[in-house]
């Protein structure tokens, strides 16, 4: 997502940053490089949900010359380019993949089980086994109902820990990762 204003608070300890369209619930994942006055740099990168968009920061003086306007006015512009407009394609899957934070929970490289949810290279077409002791063929329809309903089906030897993504990620956005697992 762009970020399209910076701004340090009066005392210097936080920073407001302006991303125009900011929705709820959105998990964010968010990489910075910072200098020092001295000169040294930190690079550093976290995650976070957005929880409350409440504007209640307008009337924070903790940020003096904080620009909102000029937010507001990216918004037409952020929304003509969004993804939803483009072709779903598997390179636009991957790049959602890991900014929708799927990444987290899933492999898509190596034969790691460490993660929370199941590695998801490889799965297309073939059977997976479920907790209630039936299988299920791995096509498009099952992994869209596995992002929008994660709890309908749940994987064997998995719990059902998987946050749905319904009316956080499009059609579009859902076709292209679909596109992107199948190519893994
Ligand atoms: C908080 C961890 C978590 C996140 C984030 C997450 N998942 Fe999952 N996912 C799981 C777990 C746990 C399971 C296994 C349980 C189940 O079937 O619901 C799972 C199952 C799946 C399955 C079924 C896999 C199989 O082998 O049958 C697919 C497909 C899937 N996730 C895709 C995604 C996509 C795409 C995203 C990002 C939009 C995502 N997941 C985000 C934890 C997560």
């Amino acid at each position: 997502m762009p970020i399209i204003s910076a701004d340090l608070s009066k005392d210097k300890k936080a920073v407001f940053l302006g991303v125009p369209n900011m929705e709820e619930v959105m998990q964010m994942q968010l990489s910075y490089r910072l200098a020092t006055q001295k000169g040294k740099s930190i690079e550093k990168e976290f995650w976070f949900t957005v929880k409350d968009l409440s504007d209640g920061i307008k009337r924070n003086d903790a940020f003096e010359n904080l620009d909102l306007e000029l937010i507001d006015q990216f918004v037409g512009e952020v929304e003509n380019s969004a993804a939803s407009d483009r072709p779903a394609s598997a390179e636009q899957g991957e790049k959602l993949f890991q900014e929708t934070g799927c990444t987290s929970c899933h492999a898509t490289v190596g034969n790691a089980k460490s993660k929370m949810g199941p590695p998801l290279h490889g799965i297309f077409g073939t059977e997976q086994s479920l907790e209630e002791g039936s299988a299920v063929t791995v096509d498009e329809d099952y992994i869209r109902e596995s992002i929008i309903h994660p709890s309908e089906k749940i994987v064997q030897g998995y719990e059902n820990e998987m946050p749905s993504f319904e009316g956080i990620l499009s059609d579009n956005e859902i076709e292209s990762i679909i596109l992107y697992i199948e190519s893994l």
